[in-house]
């Protein structure tokens, strides 16, 4: 909401400073008690970390998060500033209303390499978890759209907003399929980033469902589960996040992103259980349910960008299933993947920033589990068994061989309370600096 200022001034006043120590040189019985940080008089909290420096700080952040002005120093060790201030800064990141009029100032020693990188890369994430986490009511798929415009500019972005008229006319019938039944017309989101020098291309699509009550199939969740619901559109809010830390760090790779953007609601003219569409590639969808949407506006998006970058690696990210959340809880993403090579590089990445996944299969055996007998396929098999697997399962009916392709579910990874993590962001900008150094 409010991104920190990161000043530079060894001298301006503060209301806190925060230091940081590793446990072994405080003693092995802090290491064991795990204690993260300690106070001691003059204004001065020592962090005390384990083995997790950005872990550690993002609590102390989260501690501090509800102070309206916040004055904080920071005066680290060598070597640290880039984990602990993007920690900080993890922890610090809060949605309120009304908006709390204070500033939160972090005060640095000095400079230090790759200072400035972080700052774009935790804007990124700022964006995301902001467009990810808002309230439905004042984020409509046109209001997140228009949004996210507003977010990317100033910066090398092409935007382009497709209304719901061009989404007909072009025959995304899973995106309006989804859409019918809310009040708010869907969009699409087209954002290019076409860097001069680029070495490496990536085409992304993320989840935009602003809410998600299942539809038809209403959801019947336990007190106050469909709330999350607003963070639907995680996927949606990552993808905007990333082009716009990769274009703030000016990477030289082309960025591709098709963001589609609806509101699953029960109105009456909504898709019903049993209804048939004609999906963007001329595949026919036997809808089985309602609330398996968010793989009918990703498959048309998927099929649209790759038709327009053909062979370029496709990343999807989406809170897709519950049974992502079951699988591997919140800690680890599962991935799918049509290409080893690209599953590994973005586990790699992944791991290197506290973003982890899970390769979970692609294959074909469970094809068959969306056999429809009416139409192509059915966009929900009915049963419980490996959820998470088949809707990759769908989404792969609309990924061509020739493209280098990657599933990511953050149903459970993504969702955060009250506010969204964001998940995915750091994970992409890391992948593409990996993928712009070996290019
Ligand atoms: N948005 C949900 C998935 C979800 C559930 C995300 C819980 C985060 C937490 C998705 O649209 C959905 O409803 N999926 C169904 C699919 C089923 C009907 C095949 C699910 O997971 O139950
Ligand atoms: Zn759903
Ligand atoms: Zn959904």
């Amino acid at each position: 909401m409010s991104f920190p200022s990161l000043e530079v001034d060894p001298r301006a006043p503060a209301d806190l400073t925060v230091r940081g120590i590793m446990a072994e040189e405080v003693s092995p019985v802090l290491r064991e008690a795990g204690v993260v940080w300690l106070a001691s008089p003059g204004g001065e909290v020592w962090v005390v970390v384990g083995d997790d420096v950005r872990g550690a700080f993002r609590k102390l952040g989260a501690r501090l998060r509800d102070l309206d002005t916040l004055r904080l120093r920071v005066d680290l060790p060598e070597g640290w500033e880039g984990e602990a201030l993007e920690g900080l800064l993890l922890g610090l990141y809060r949605l309120r209303f009304p908006r709390p009029q204070g500033a939160r100032t972090i005060l640095l020693k000095e400079e230090f390499p790759g200072l400035a990188a972080l700052e774009s890369r935790m804007r990124g994430v700022y964006t995301a978890r902001d467009l990810a986490s808002w309230p439905a009511n004042e984020l409509s798929p046109d209001a997140f759209a228009r949004t996210a415009r507003d977010r990317l500019e100033g910066l090398p972005v092409e935007v382009e907003i497709l209304d719901e008229a061009w989404l007909a006319r072009e025959g995304f019938g899973g995106v309006l399929a989804v859409a019918r039944g809310s009040h708010r017309p869907p969009r699409m989101l087209r954002l290019s980033y076409r860097p001069e020098g680029a070495t490496a291309g990536l085409n992304l699509v993320g989840k935009g469902v602003v809410f998600d009550t299942g539809g038809i199939n209403l959801k019947r969740v336990r007190m106050n589960e469909m709330v999350s619901m607003r963070q639907d559109k995680t996927g949606a809010a990552v993808v905007v996040g990333v082009v716009e830390a990769v274009a703030r760090l000016g990477l030289p790779v082309r960025i591709e992103a098709a963001v589609p953007l609806v509101e699953n609601m029960p109105g009456g003219g909504a898709t019903r259980p049993g209804d048939v569409v004609r999906m963007y590639r001329g595949l026919h969808v036997e809808i089985t349910n309602t609330d398996a949407e968010g793989r009918l506006i990703l498959a048309d998006a998927l099929s649209w960008i790759q038709e327009a970058f053909p062979q370029t690696p496709t990343v999807d990210f989406a809170t897709l299933t519950g049974a992502a959340v079951v699988a591997l809880g919140k800690s680890r993403a599962p991935v799918f993947s049509n290409r080893e090579t690209l599953q590994d590089a973005l586990v790699r990445a992944g791991e290197s920033v506290g973003e982890r996944l899970w390769p979970l299969p692609v294959a074909e055996e469970y094809r068959e589990l969306l056999r429809s007998p009416v139409a192509d396929l059915v966009n929900s098999a009915g049963r419980r068994e490996a959820g998470a697997v088949v809707a990759a399962t769908f989404l792969w009916h609309f990924v061509r061989d020739d493209t280098p392709w990657a599933h990511i579910d953050i149903a459970g990874t993504g969702i955060g309370e009250g506010v969204s993590t964001g998940f995915g962001v750091r994970l992409m900008v890391r992948f593409l600096e990996h993928q712009v150094q070996t290019s």
